[in-house]
Parts: C-alpha cells; sequence; structure tokens
C-alpha cells in the first residue's frame, strides 16, 4: 500500500496535531521500531508520550492479552466486578504497593490521564470542603475543562472557552534560575493573610514536567513541598500520568525523592499495552468517595432492573425512574421550597443522611431511599471535616 494521506485532509478534524510534524502513515510498530506504509522503518523516541514504556506490543503483554480476548473475557464491563479487575487489583497490590510499603485505595477514574486529574481535584476538594488548587508554573496535567484550570500553556488555556478558575500558580523548581529560596512567594502567602490565597485543598505537581519542557524537580524541591503541604494542611497530588509507571526508573516517580502523597495520578503506560487506562490512588483515609459520585452516569444504571431497561433500549425513552429525577432535579436543592426539612436536618437546609425511622418525606419515594442507602460517612452534601494528618 502506498502512502495516501487525502482521507485525512478530507475528514480528520483540524485539531490534529502530531501528525502535521510526521506526514507519513505508519502500519506496523514493534518495540522502540515504527514502520510505514512504505516499509521505511523508524525510530520511536516519543512512545506514546510515555504511554508505551514497555514498547509496541511488546510480546510478554500481547499473549495473555490475546488469550483473554480468544476465551471472551469480559472487555466492557463498567464498573463491575470481573475476573481481570480482580487479577489486576492483586497484582497492583503485591508487585507494586506493598513491596514499596504503600497503602493506597485504587479508584477506576475512566480512562484518560485528564480522567485521573480530574477525579483527584474533585477529591480533595471533597475532603477539604476547599475550592483552590496550587498548580506549578509550565505544568500540564490535561485538556479537560478541570485540568486545564491547572496548567500552565497559554494556548491550551485559551482553548477551554470559559475562565478557568480556582487554581492558582507557583513556581516550580528552578523558575528563577535558582536565585530564589525555594517556596519564597508560597510561603509567605500561605502565612499572611493579606496575600488574598484562599486555603488550598491541594496542591498538584509532576516530578519531571514532560509536556512543559522536560523540567525534573530536585528530590529536595520535591521533600520541601511535602512537607510543605503538611505543614499546612493541604493534601498533595502527584500527577504521574507521563512519569509514572518505570518512565524515569523506579514504577512511582517519586520515590526517588522519598515522599508519599496523598493522592497519585496513573495512566499512559499503566495498561502495559498503550491501551486507555487510568488509576487514581488515595490514602484509604482520603477515599471518601459516595458511591457513583465520579464514575460515568451509565454506569449507575445497572442498579435498575434489566427488563425496564430493556423496555427504554426497545422505545428509545429514559426509564421513569430518570424521568421523575431530572424533573425534580431543579427543586432538589438545599433551602429550596421542595428541599424536604425534616428532624436531623441542619439550618441551612442541607440534608443529613439517616433520618429517623417512620418519617415522611414531601417527596416521593426515591429520596427518602437514597438518604436510606446513604451513610454519614459518604454523605456527599455535607461539609466535609477538615483532615487529619499524622
Ligand atoms: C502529566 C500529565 N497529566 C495528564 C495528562 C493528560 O493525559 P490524557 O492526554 O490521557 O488525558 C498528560 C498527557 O500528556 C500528562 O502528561
Amino acid at each position: 500500500m502506498k502512502a495516501d494521506m487525502t482521507v485525512f485532509d478530507e475528514l480528520e478534524s483540524e485539531v490534529r496535531s502530531y501528525c502535521r510534524g510526521w506526514p507519513v502513515v505508519f502500519d506496523t510498530a514493534k518495540g522502540a521500531r515504527l514502520t510505514d506504509v512504505d516499509g521505511r522503518r523508524y525510530l520511536d523516541f516519543f512512545a506514546g508520550a510515555g504511554a508505551l514504556n514497555y514498547g509496541h506490543n511488546p510480546d510478554a503483554l500481547k499473549r495473555p492479552l490475546l488469550d483473554y480476548l480468544a476465551r471472551d473475557g469480559v472487555t466492557h464491563g463498567l464498573d463491575t466486578f470481573t475476573v481481570a479487575k480482580a487479577e489486576f487489583l492483586e497484582t497492583f497490590r503485591d508487585l507494586v504497593l506493598r513491596p514499596r510499603g504503600l497503602n493506597y485505595k485504587v479508584q477506576f477514574p475512566g480512562p484518560t490521564g485528564a480522567n485521573t486529574v480530574e477525579s483527584a481535584l474533585k477529591l480533595a476538594r471533597k475532603i477539604t470542603g476547599r475550592e483552590a488548587v496550587i498548580n506549578f508554573t509550565n505544568a500540564f496535567h490535561g485538556m479537560t475543562l478541570g485540568a486545564l484550570s491547572v496548567t500552565g500553556n497559554s494556548m491550551k488555556r485559551g482553548g477551554a472557552g470559559i475562565p478557568l478558575v480556582h487554581a492558582t500558580p507557583m513556581p516550580y523548581d528552578n523558575y528563577f534560575d535558582g536565585s530564589v529560596p525555594d517556596f519564597l512567594w508560597f510561603e509567605k502567602a500561605l502565612d499572611d493573610s493579606g496575600s488574598s490565597l484562599n486555603q488550598p485543598a491541594a496542591v498538584i505537581v509532576e516530578t519531571v514536567q514532560g509536556e512543559g519542557g522536560i523540567n525534573p524537580a530536585r528530590a529536595e524541591w520535591l521533600r520541601g513541598l511535602a512537607d510543605l503541604c503538611r505543614g499546612h494542611g493541604i493534601l498533595l497530588i502527584v500527577d504521574d500520568v507521563q512519569m509514572g509507571v518505570g518512565r524515569t526508573g523506579p514504577f512511582f516517580s517519586f520515590e526517588i525523592a522519598g515522599i508519599e502523597p496523598d493522592i497519585v495520578c496513573l495512566s499512559k503506560s499503566i495498561s502495559g499495552y498503550g491501551l486507555p487506562m487510568a488509576l487514581t490512588l488515595m490514602k484509604p483515609e482520603y477515599d471518601q468517595w459516595a458511591p457513583a459520585s465520579t464514575t460515568a452516569r451509565s454506569a449507575g444504571t445497572t442498579r435498575r432492573s434489566s427488563r425496564r431497561r430493556r423496555r427504554c433500549a426497545r422505545t428509545g425513552r429514559t426509564t421513569g425512574w430518570s424521568r421523575r429525577r431530572s424533573r425534580r432535579a431543579s427543586a432538589w436543592r438545599p433551602g429550596s421550597p421542595a428541599w424536604p426539612r425534616r428532624p436531623g436536618a441542619s439550618s441551612c437546609g442541607r440534608r443529613v443522611a439517616g433520618w429517623p425511622a417512620g418519617s415522611r418525606s414531601r417527596s416521593r419515594s426515591w429520596p427518602r431511599r437514597r438518604a436510606r442507602r446513604r451513610s454519614s460517612a459518604d454523605c456527599s452534601w455535607r461539609r466535609p471535616a477538615r483532615p487529619t494528618r499524622s
């Protein structure tokens, strides 16, 4: 086959990017080599921007993948329990976490790096009840709105089309070529009530900035940052999407600095094969998610009766449950007239989980069922306590 690029010009969006720098059509790939349709071979230094740490189509991973497909292993399962998920979690615990003395819960946030960054930011805000996040100059954390808000590049930020808020940039290591003591402005702003810096929920950092120009932070700078966060009750998020999974040597890039982030974002090479996959790791005490509060909407549908779902698929209508729910959504805000005030409800009208047995709601049954289902620990509308740190 000869290279024909007309279909890309004709159909692929102008947003395409890397292919503009490499106007060839690649066909096969193995290890560190790519081959184009004319048989020319290329040494791949790009390696999927960190998604191919094990190379293209590594045999050790291809065989089990093919076996799994051949036996019709589940390839899409929302967040249901599967053998593949159990085996992955056990292996991750036994080979990655335990040997390093790390204790993290694992969230599967969605397939991309931006998904794990979004979930990390949401979780930090939920845990602390604060909005502000500290990011660093030249950082890159992804192209979704939350991830862009903590990204430095003005061209990429401009793509958002709306103001990107609740993030405050601080100088990354060596931003002033060593002429300014580390964290001079950050520490001063935190300690000075006149600085206008809102108390941050979290700091998000790459140990080595990839998209920002391969800027490695010194180990002592990372340790200083971890100390600063601990001292001020700020959660430390390490975005290891690009630098994790062995890219810098050890499995986690932060191991070199000897720090233990509160939340870790992993993606890219975590699937081992360049397939889309991401994880958010969090210290167990910070696993404060309510069920389904940040999974894909469709994940929540597994609880509906399959008969009802089949009927909806046939008729193209939403279920009565979701229609009733969307109709009420606007009324269901704390303080609105429809918001049920029960014994135990706080003065601001927020619901408190665990209404007394036998109490009757002004609404129909689902809010009561939902309220009962939630324990006070996962009550997502309650302002959470500040994290206690050891
Ligand atoms: C450090 C970092 N975080 C997040 C992302 C976003 O990952 P994705 O492009 O899969 O959304 C990237 C992508 O390059 C990245 O380098």
